[in-house]
């Protein structure tokens, strides 16, 4: 069952991508949700977490209401896109952190007329955010790892699904039909995986564990039968492409990497030996490995 999940499979897995999220006390939530749209201390493409703490300290049933069912209120912004799908408990969450953030802070003010646009630029690096994308399960996670390279990984089927270069996401039309849509990548796809590169069977059992944020990016952690895998994706210096760590607990000892053709770019790595797409890791290197997606 690589891709098809059951109903209560992927509710376990909803809740594990929330639950993986740092702290659990909205600060990721609001990042990963809000963020695109709301900063901290400054008035973006909506207002300041400072300008929203004044408008609903106490007011919890208040915020809620208005993340559900938003009203055009302010002159020249673009309206709020409803944010109910995120359900009471996380809005909750994120209401808590942004008054217990802003206690004490105060407004930076901005001139910049055009702060308001009509697309979210999102422009933070690295940006994790959980939100619907295309040809990935509803678990997908969308990584802005630098300016040049992102990628989606699916929390459900455990696996990186694509990676792309360019300006990241539009996630507009999520926002717009409250979480009834897709994002749009914006860039150009240059790595399209159908499947694990791990030698997983069909009949193994895969579970994502969570992950884990350092320096911003995830690690993620999942199971694969009895195998437990670590999987983190960084940047190489001067945008040459990405480094792609495995870490592995328990896998047997004749494991081999079945990779896909990069377009444009090419797998490398000095922990073991390619034969073709056949990557098989260095014995000493059979617990951690890092692979390379380099610019040819
Ligand atoms: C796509 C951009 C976008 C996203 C994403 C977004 N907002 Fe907003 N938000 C806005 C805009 C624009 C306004 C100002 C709307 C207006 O005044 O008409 C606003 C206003 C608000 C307000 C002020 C309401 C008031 O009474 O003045 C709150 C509270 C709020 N947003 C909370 C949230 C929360 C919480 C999230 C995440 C769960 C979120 N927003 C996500 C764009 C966004």
């Amino acid at each position: 069952m690589p891709d098809i999940l059951s109903r209560r499979a992927l509710l376990a897995t909803l809740a594990a991508v929330a639950t993986a999220l740092p702290g659990q006390d909205g600060k990721q939530l609001f990042q990963s949700f809000c963020g695109a749209c709301h900063l901290p201390d400054r008035v973006h493409v909506g207002p300041s977490a400072i300008e929203i703490a004044g408008l609903y300290r106490g007011k919890r049933a208040e915020f809620l209401a208005w993340c559900k069912a938003p009203s055009p209120k302010r002159k020249g912004v673009i309206q709020m896109p409803p944010m109910g799908y995120l359900g009471d408990a996380k809005l909750t969450a994120i209401h808590r952190h942004i008054l217990a953030s802003t206690v004490g802070q105060k407004e930076v003010v901005v001139k910049n007329a055009d702060r308001f646009r009509a697309s979210p630029s999102m422009r933070r690096r690295p940006l994790v955010m959980r939100i619907f994308m295309p040809d990935a399960g509803p678990a997908a996670i969308a990584v802005a790892v630098n300016d040049d390279y992102h990628y989606c990984f699916d929390a459900g089927a455990c696996r990186l699904r694509y990676v792309w270069q360019g300006d990241f996401i539009d996630g507009w039309p999520v926002w717009r039909a409250n979480g009834n849509a897709l994002a749009k990548i914006v860039g150009d796809i240059v790595l399209r995986e159908p499947r694990s590169p791990l030698p997983v069977q069909q009949s193994d059992k895969r579970k994502f564990l969570g992950y884990r944020l350092r320096a911003g990016l995830p690690t993620f952690r999942y199971r694969l039968g009895e195998v437990r895998v670590e999987e983190r994706i960084t940047p190489l210096p001067g945008g040459r492409g990405l480094a792609r760590r495995f870490r592995l607990e328990g896998a047997p000892r004749d494991w081999r990497l079945r990779l896909t053709a990069p377009v444009g770019m090419t797998w490398r790595s000095g922990d073991g030996e390619f034969d073709g797409l056949e990557f098989t890791p260095a014995v000493s290197k059979r617990a951690e490995f890092t692979l390379t997606l380099e610019q040819k």
